[in-house]
């Protein structure tokens, strides 16, 4: 029978559960649709971009990693208890951009195992992984000064704008390490990814990028971060799914990061990533599912 007919039918047809049904159906479908045409228009913005020359020797070993080790080490778990008390007071959410409570607790054990001295987050926003890689820092850097540098094209700590509020956070980011007594070692900065790295001169363990996730920025940011790195370093990528398939229930995907990562092996990169996949613990939606992924060098 004609679409048409059928939608005309279920319209004035006075039986609830066949018009719930067809809604259901139909907007499950319009998302699929939506999301094959987003993946497909950040598949094209991307390969309207030049290629990108790649320096993966800085990179630390995709087998040097093994991530269950970090997950169940009782020293790690110990640690993150401790400055989780103090974290837990600014009953920072789950839903509002930050990453999610799950997320924040695979970056503090990341951090507390690789202790890498000096860390660049892009996509500061509400802080919420900011709080955890300074909290991370302080108590596992082997050396005295531990360094994070974290940049947003927001200016996150505007006492006039007051981002944060919007996102219902009661504290900035830089009240939240003030008040954790970390904020001596984070430095704040209003940029853009790209143009911070243009002109820094600082060089990295661990970066983590959750900034502007369309394929075509995490393509140029890579680059631009394997050049910040110091020896044996890391990338992290939030917000990347394998295959570019969903990793929850609600069916969503953001398919810059995989696509991003994607083109860089099919050129040739001698890179992996490492999707942390299923944590001990709780991330959303019930799952234990996280979108973190480690880019490292394929041996
Ligand atoms: C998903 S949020 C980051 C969440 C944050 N890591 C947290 O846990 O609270 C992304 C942030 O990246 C910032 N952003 C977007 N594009 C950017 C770019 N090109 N350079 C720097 N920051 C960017 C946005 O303003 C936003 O605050």
């Amino acid at each position: 029978m004609h679409f048409f007919s059928i939608l005309l039918i279920i319209v004035i047809s006075k039986d609830k559960k066949m018009k719930m049904n067809f809604y259901d159906s139909f907007n499950a479908r319009l998302r699929s649709v939506k999301k094959i045409i987003r993946a497909q228009k950040e598949r094209y913005d991307l390969y309207r971009l030049g290629s990108v020359q790649i320096e993966t020797e800085k990179l630390k070993l995709f087998n040097s990693i093994e991530l269950s080790k970090i997950y169940n080490s009782k020293e790690i778990y110990d640690l993150w208890k401790k400055s989780n008390i103090a974290m837990e007071k600014f009953d920072l959410p789950n839903d509002t951009g930050g990453v999610n409570r799950g997320d924040r607790r695979a970056i503090f054990y990341l951090i507390a195992s690789l202790k890498p001295q000096s860390v660049l987050e892009i996509g500061t926003h509400i802080g919420a992984s900011t709080v955890n890689i300074a909290s991370a820092l302080s108590v596992t850097s082997k050396r005295n000064k531990p360094k994070l540098t974290t940049v947003d094209i927001v200016d996150v700590n505007s006492i006039e704008h007051k981002p944060w509020q919007k996102f219902r956070v009661k504290n900035s980011p830089k009240e939240m390490l003030d008040a954790l007594g970390l904020a001596a070692f984070v430095n704040f900065e209003t940029n853009t990814s790209l143009d911070y790295a243009k002109n820094t001169k600082k060089k990295f363990d661990f970066i983590f990028l959750d900034g502007d996730h369309s394929a075509r920025s995490v393509y140029q940011e890579i680059p631009v971060a394997l050049g910040l790195l110091q020896p044996g370093g890391v990338i992290l990528l939030h917000d990347f799914f394998p295959k570019n398939i969903p990793l929850w229930s609600n069916g969503s995907v953001i398919p810059g990061p995989f696509l991003a990562v994607e083109r860089i092996i099919k050129e040739g990169g001698n890179v992996q990533s490492l999707p942390l996949g299923k944590l001990p613990w709780r991330t959303k939606l019930g799952s234990n599912v996280t979108s973190l992924a480690l880019f490292l060098r394929r041996p």
